[in-house]
């Protein structure tokens, strides 16, 4: 077998592959998706076992470390995060340095920046110990900015982590809980939000996990490679869509204009507008996820006793789009984010916050990738070829009229 990028160099060829539909960027042993069968597999393990059995920690173990935790490596791996959990108390007042409705995502990517500059002792990319520390203080912070992101948005003061809860409790208090009373936690939202963050947690070479990959490939520290992940994750085709959907339905519910004619409206390609939560790269049939994602969505609103007009419409959207042949002839299904932000919203989330739930989900994915590919298997700097289409050599005039 010959190397296809040897060869293409000897021959004096390049690929062209807009959008990297058809190149692999990279070997990687962390998930397997088969999109035409609409399978999901991490470290093997299939996500319907995972979504129903396991936690999100103990998935964020086998994510990075790439086998289920023994029982005391999973304690240990709990209690290290939740040592991490308290930020600088000079970082909290980055966020007042922020306007009161500053976007949470911009907000979290521009502190978890930030949190390189409190930790340069474990900025070390070629030191174990200082990438596992990283690790850890990530796993165990980033939920807090979160918070404090949300918090923030609404005018109220931000908690200290509980440590005596666990990690979803924990991050549901920071965001609900207030100093005025005690806290109760809903072990429904708990339960969905773990399994929410579970079908979130890693999607292969997905753009923000391959942003995470690249950024990580030039030697830069884990800290700027998630921001950066973070960064990528915000766009409405990627994780802000998950926000862009409940915006689609709000609008065609306050519209009155009905399912038909914005469905019309997509398939006439009307100013661009898209069904968001529809359609994905990889899959082209149904998003495994998107199906467990709808469970929840019809278990929340239940348990909550909440009866969302939105539900109804999203489920109306759907039953158009599968049967017309314009999805059908373009292999479009919901994707994982079409449902979310029904559930985030019964929880009490704004909108604005629904990427930002993505974002946590995703973070054990970006820190396996980053591990991997800078790890034992540690791959060149990325660095894409490009077919240049501009001008041929010209040269600066001898007088140029106005200089
Ligand atoms: N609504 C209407 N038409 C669509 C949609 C959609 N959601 N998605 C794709 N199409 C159409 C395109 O217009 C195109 O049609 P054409 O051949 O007539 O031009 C065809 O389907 C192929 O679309 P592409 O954009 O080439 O597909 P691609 O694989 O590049 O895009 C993407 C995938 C970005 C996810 C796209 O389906 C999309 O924009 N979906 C809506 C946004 C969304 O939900 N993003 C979340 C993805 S999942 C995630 O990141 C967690």
């Amino acid at each position: 077998a010959v190397d296809i990028s040897t060869f293409m160099k000897q021959t004096g060829y390049t690929t062209l592959d807009q959008g990297f539909v058809n190149t692999s960027s990279t070997k990687s042993a962390i998930t397997y998706i088969d999109g035409a069968n609409g399978i999901l597999r991490y470290r093997g393990y299939p996500i319907e076992e995972l979504a129903s059995k396991s936690s999100f920690l103990e998935v964020a173990y086998l994510l990075i470390y790439g086998q289920l935790p023994t029982e005391s490596e999973y304690q240990d791996f709990t209690d290290r995060i939740r040592h991490h959990t308290l930020l600088h108390e000079d970082l909290k007042r980055f966020f007042t340095a922020l306007p009161p409705h500053a976007h949470p995502m911009s907000v979290l990517s521009s502190a978890v920046n930030a949190l390189s500059t409190y930790y340069e002792d474990s900025l070390d990319v070629h030191n174990p110990e200082m990438v596992e520390q990283s690790t850890i203080r990530l796993l165990a912070k980033i939920p807090v900015i979160a918070a404090y992101a949300h918090k923030k948005s609404i005018g109220q003061a931000f908690l200290y982590p509980d440590n005596s809860l666990d990690f979803v409790d924990n991050f549901l208090k920071l965001n609900f809980g207030n100093l005025a009373e005690p806290y109760e936690a809903n072990p429904v939202l708990s339960k969905a939000l773990e399994r929410l963050l579970i079908l979130h947690a890693d999607h292969e070479q997905n753009a923000s996990t391959s942003t995470v990959r690249l950024v990580g490939s030039t030697e830069a520290n884990m800290y700027s490679s998630i921001s950066a992940g973070i960064s990528a994750l915000n766009g409405p085709l990627h994780g802000g869509a998950n926000e862009a959907v409940l915006k689609m339905l709000a609008q065609i519910q306050e519209s009155g204009e009905g399912v038909d004619r914005f469905v019309e409206r997509v398939k006439n390609k009307e100013d661009g507008v898209r069904l968001m939560g529809f359609g994905h790269r990889v899959y082209k049939s149904y998003d495994p996820r998107a199906k467990l994602v709808k469970e929840s969505a019809d278990e929340v609103l239940a348990a909550l006793g909440v009866n969302d007009p939105l539900l109804e419409l999203a489920t109306q959207l759907e039953q158009v789009a599968l049967n017309d042949d314009y999805f059908k002839e373009r292999s479009l299904y919901p994707n994982v984010d079409f449902y979310t932000g029904i559930i985030y919203k019964a929880m009490g989330f704004p909108t604005r916050m629904f990427t930002v739930l993505f974002a946590i989900g995703r973070l054990p994915g970006w820190l396996a990738h980053w591990r991997e590919a800078n790890g034992d298997a540690k791959t060149k700097i990325g660095r894409p070829q490009q077919l240049y289409t501009g001008e041929a050599e010209r040269h600066y005039p001898e007088d140029r009229g106005f200089q």
